[in-house]
């Protein structure tokens, strides 16, 4: 099987995690050791940390949207000292690199939680999700490359890990937004999170059915938006890229990787079949095999 390679790192296929949709220490919990034997990923990347724990949003959380999700989880975790303390050396024992997602509010939150997460050899690189509204423009802070510049001028000298930065779709210009992570100094960027929308209550009073209003629409409905942004990213940028959005099968991935991917991630398809990652490595890495070349 020929190792994929991706800032550094080598991993025996392209396929990851989406953040926040596969809970390894919830699954090690159930299915034991034989999760390490046949780990589905060749990295795995954590849910969002904060720097404090969030509750998350209240009930309901999800809403099945044609050919897609909703959800309105709102990153519930128990905040940095207890995912380093508790969470961290059970993901060590996972048998792939650990990719640790972060999320803050400003520049300080994430310097602090960039700067922790570097003192921690167990993990092997960071992304960070900057979809988190900046509450100064309302918008996202990674939709506008210029709320992202500076957060990033400051984040990236606190650590030689490799640094993704996990681009939000909600944007007018999501390649401009990777051309300025990319000028900061990221490592690669990732794309995309979810695309806001909003379920209508089913009792017809037009409020909305998620506990949180809004939610993050997820799956094939997601795909070819990802795509096209996916697309767009590689055309302007000349770090490597993790594609997600929608992927199902080996034939999705591809699509990715030929769009200028070099790794893809599966979310929202391990809620309904949690081996399926596992399965699309094995496809891609064979494929890259047959042609003797790296994962395509
Ligand atoms: C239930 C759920 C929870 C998620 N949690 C996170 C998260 O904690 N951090 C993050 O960066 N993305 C999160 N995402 C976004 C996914 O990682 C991924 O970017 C997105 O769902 C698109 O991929 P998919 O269509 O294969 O699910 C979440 C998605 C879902 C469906």
């Amino acid at each position: 099987m020929s190792p994929v390679a991706f800032c550094g790192l080598e991993l025996a296929h392209p396929v990851l995690n989406g953040s926040g949709t596969f809970d390894a220490i919830a699954a090690r919990r159930v299915f034991g050791d034989a999760l390490l034997a046949a780990f589905p990923f060749s990295a795995f990347v954590s849910k969002t940390i904060t720097l404090a724990p969030r509750d998350g949003n209240p009930p309901p959380r999800l809403w099945e949207a044609a050919a897609g999700m909703l959800n309105s989880i709102g990153l519930p975790n128990k905040g940095l000292q207890r995912y380093l303390a508790e969470d961290l050396p059970q993901l060590a024992q996972l048998p792939v690199p650990l990719v640790t997602n972060v999320m803050g509010a400003n520049a300080a939150e994430l310097c602090a939680l960039v700067e922790a997460c570097d003192a921690r050899g167990e993990i092997a690189a960071l992304e960070l999700n900057v979809s988190c509204p900046n509450v100064a423009t309302g918008l996202d802070l990674g939709a506008d490359p210029a709320s992202l510049a500076p957060v990033l001028r400051e984040v990236r000298p606190l650590t030689r890990k490799p640094l993704i930065v996990k681009l939000t779709p909600n944007t007018a210009d999501v390649a401009r937004v990777a051309q300025a992570a990319e000028a900061e100094g990221a490592d690669a960027v990732s794309l995309i999170n979810t695309l806001r929308g909003m379920a209508a209550h089913p009792d017809g009073s037009g409020r909305p059915w998620l506990g949180g209003g809004r939610g993050g629409l997820s799956g094939p409905a997601l795909r070819p938006v990802a795509l096209a942004q996916v697309a767009a990213v590689a055309e302007r940028v000349a770090i490597p890229i993790v594609g997600m959005g929608g992927i199902q099968t080996a034939a999705h991935a591809r699509q990715f990787l030929a769009a200028g991917a070099t790794l893809v991630a599966v979310g929202t398809e391990s809620f309904r079949d949690p081996t399926v990652a596992g399965r699309l490595g094995l496809a891609l890495a064979d494929l890259a095999a047959q042609s003797g070349t790296a994962a395509p």
